[in-house]
């Protein structure tokens, strides 16, 4: 009677837990925040995500401690300004809502990793990434305000910069600046493959940002492809990328695989905001388990290759994990 008997090691939770394959730990998270340059004591719910917020700077201060309180050391900042226009001036102006965020940030929390997304679809008037041209999004002239971007956001203290945008050439223009402005040690995390996807719905609410014509697939990649993901991520790896990035995180759990697979990277994968307003959604119906669907997700993401991940849930996370240690 020998047959493969893989129940031995399913007995207690003590065995279970000694061959335990993936842990999430804390450290592992990223919690995004939209800061809103509206008032400083802003705190709007944003519908389509329920349990965040467009947030003023003094009510970010708040929101941010009570996270690090639940254990998480980094924090994602999509800024939400008051003026946009055709050149996105906001995104790198001096006293933009992302650099004086970073900054009051960076004097309350000095040993907080502070991240910031580089993209300009908040700051333009049209909504889309880069510039536009007979109704095109242009690239290389695009190019120059993400390096003042992400220069600014440098200049005011960020810890790593995120491009987010999917123009080409990004990264080797961004590292280029930074290493001229003296930031030779700041890194980038690329965004690496970013789909153009429908999971990004809440977000476009929370941050304004929807594209008032047209949609993102001439930047954004088509979620049809993977061979393509691969040259994207060699590329930026080549332009000088410390981090790579997949997003969304769930559909896209093979891709993150081959990421994984094919570089030696820190490898991060964004649980978007479409992913959690499903699940918000069903919970808030009574229809799943919130805690058991959240922590079973974000083990899937890491068993499938991803060593950071940015997700909403991430103070809940850190919360229930202090809960059963
Ligand atoms: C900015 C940006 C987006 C997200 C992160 N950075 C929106 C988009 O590309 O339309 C989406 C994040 C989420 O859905 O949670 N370009």
């Amino acid at each position: 009677m020998s047959f493969y008997r893989g129940r031995r090691l399913r007995k207690t939770p003590a065995i279970r837990k000694m061959v335990r394959e993936t842990a999430v730990a804390p450290q592992d998270l990223i919690q995004p925040f939209f800061v809103s340059e509206e008032d400083d004591d802003l705190e709007r719910p944003i519908e389509s995500m329920p349990g965040q917020y467009q947030l003023g700077v003094d009510k970010l201060l708040e929101h941010v401690e009570d996270v690090v309180e639940k254990g998480i050391s980094s924090v994602i900042l999509f800024g939400v300004p008051n003026e946009k226009d055709e050149a996105a001036s906001q995104a790198f102006a001096e006293d933009g809502i992302v650099q004086k965020a970073v900054s009051r940030l960076k004097r309350s929390f000095p040993e907080l990793i502070v991240i910031t997304d580089v993209c300009l679809c908040e700051y333009m008037s049209h909504g889309h990434c880069g510039i536009i041209k007979n109704g095109h999004v242009v690239n290389d002239a695009t190019l120059d305000i993400l390096v003042r971007t992400a220069v600014s956001h440098a200049r005011a203290g960020a810890d790593i910069v995120a491009p987010s945008d999917m123009m080409d050439g990004r990264i080797k223009h961004i590292r280029q600046a930074l290493d001229t402005e003296g930031y030779t040690d700041l890194p980038i995390m690329s965004y690496a493959v970013k789909y153009a996807s429908a999971f990004y719905g809440p977000f476009r609410d929370a941050a304004q940002s929807a594209p008032s014509f047209g949609d993102r697939k001439s930047y954004q990649m088509d979620p049809a492809n993977s061979k393509e993901a691969m040259r994207e991520a060699a590329a930026d790896v080549a332009e000088g990328a410390d981090m790579l990035m997949v997003k969304p995180a769930m559909p896209y759990l093979d891709i993150i695989r081959d990421l994984k697979q094919n570089f030696d990277l820190p490898l991060a994968a964004y649980h978007v905001s479409g992913e959690y307003a499903l699940i918000k959604s069903a919970a808030e119906a009574g229809r799943i388990d919130e805690r058991k669907i959240v922590m079973e997700s974000i083990t899937c993401i890491k068993r499938a290759g991803a060593d950071i991940i940015l997700t909403y849930y991430a103070a809940d996370i850190a919360r229930w994990l202090e809960q059963e240690s």
